[in-house]
């Protein structure tokens, strides 16, 4: 055993693969559990996008949390590992007709609207199933986040979303629609957010917006604010669990509910990112002309996270125990890009050596990809070992 990793069991098992520490998994979600729970109208959901491995869909629905979908293939994954509809929330800017069908037949707790003509095929599908459809609107609040431009989500130029100008006419144009029954509000600004301010400033919109829907008599049952809360990537063991009771007081504090208000959270990142490593074996060193290089079998592939939003994993040597030497980390992919780091510290390497790409259960496995006709890595929890 090297840190918290298992080292013995993993020599039997096929590099590059997902290692998911569920004991640490569990402990995340005892611990959103417990701060969304001191606040009596919090409901949160899982971002079922940041990691639909089964096994870990399993664990997170038998923690009670609800899921939040982007596609009818995750309404289909939510489904089938004990999420119940009643606690699905389908979100997404381009439904198509057979996701929202899906959705109808299985009686998903809300839509999240995200446009008018959206609202009108949603009504109509709904009316031809003689059913009505539960919809919140996702509105765009305007609101930056500090985070990779890529993952950026709540600015007016960004495609998500209701513009707010627009708010006033498509909730009364719910309002009319025989098939939709309006519940509230949806707002996403954006991933990987460490700074509170940015949530800070999501309340003070959705403050003003309440203001004004007050106003014009219009009744709000539910909020949902989605994800966004980051995790440590500098350092996963001194931060494995996100500071959640600091995220959720945050908004207790700054969002005014209404009486009997609910207010909803899609949290994927924090729930998942520190419980899972990608582990790969190192195949080569290589001596370039002013660096050495070690070249692993995992590649952009199996974690696109760094190649494309120049993201930051922290990386061990996990056999080694000798002094650290100067490595840049890259796969085998036929791409430039496709380096995990450049000129990082690890424990002295060779060839067959066991390397782990650390905080790596988010936004990892899922976007795994088949390019040079490679393997999806398969995904282990501590269970399965
Ligand atoms: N709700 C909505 C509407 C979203 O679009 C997202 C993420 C979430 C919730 C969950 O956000 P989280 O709590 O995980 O930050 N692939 C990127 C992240 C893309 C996030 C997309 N939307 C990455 O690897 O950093």
């Amino acid at each position: 055993m090297k840190g918290c990793f298992p080292i013995e069991q993993f020599n039997h098992i096929e590099t590059p693969f997902y290692y998911y520490d569920t004991a640490l998994l569990r402990s995340t979600l005892q611990a959103i559990n417990k701060e969304a729970g001191r606040h009596e109208n919090f409901v949160v959901h899982y971002a079922i996008k940041a990691n639909a491995n089964p096994k870990i869909l399993n664990v997170i629905s038998l923690a009670g949390l609800g899921a939040d979908c982007v596609s009818g293939g995750e309404i289909r994954a939510a489904l089938s590992t004990g999420f119940p509809a009643s606690k699905v929330v389908y979100a997404g800017v381009g439904k198509s007709d057979w996701e929202i069908n899906l959705g109808l037949d299985k009686d998903i707790f809300c839509f999240n609207v995200e446009s008018k003509a959206e609202l009108e095929v949603i009504n109509e599908l709904a009316g031809r199933k003689d059913k009505t459809a539960k919809i919140c609107l996702r509105i765009n609040p305007d609101v930056g986040a500090h985070t990779h431009a890529n993952i950026t989500t709540g600015l007016a130029e960004d495609k998500f979303g209701i513009a707010m100008s627009d708010m006033d006419q498509v909730i009364e144009a719910a309002n009319k629609m025989g098939n939709i029954q309006f519940l509230g509000l949806h707002f996403h600004i954006g991933s990987q957010i460490l700074e509170m301010d940015d949530f800070v400033a999501l309340c003070n919109r959705i403050n003003e917006i309440q203001n004004h829907l007050e106003r014009h008599h219009i009744k709000v049952e539910n909020i949902n604010v989605g994800g966004g809360l980051g995790v440590d990537y500098i350092h996963p063991n001194r931060v494995p669990i996100p500071d959640f009771k600091t995220y959720f007081n945050t908004y207790a504090r700054h969002l005014k509910l209404r009486d009997g208000q609910k207010l909803h959270f899609e949290l994927g990142r924090a729930v998942v990112a520190q419980c899972g490593s990608l582990v790969t074996r190192s195949l080569y060193i290589k001596q370039g002309t002013h660096k050495q290089f070690v070249i692993v079998d995992a590649g952009m592939t199996d974690l696109i996270r760094p190649a494309l939003y120049q993201a930051y994993h922290k990386i061990e040597n996990i056999s080694s125990e000798e002094p650290t030497e100067t490595y840049d980390v890259v796969g085998p992919i036929c791409e430039s890009s496709d380096v995990f780091a450049k000129a990082i510290d690890l424990n002295k390497s060779h060839r067959g050596d066991l390397i782990a790409i650390r905080s790596a259960g988010a936004y990892g496995e899922i976007m795994a990809s088949q390019y040079n006709c490679r393997k999806i890595p398969t995904g282990y929890i501590t269970e399965d070992l």
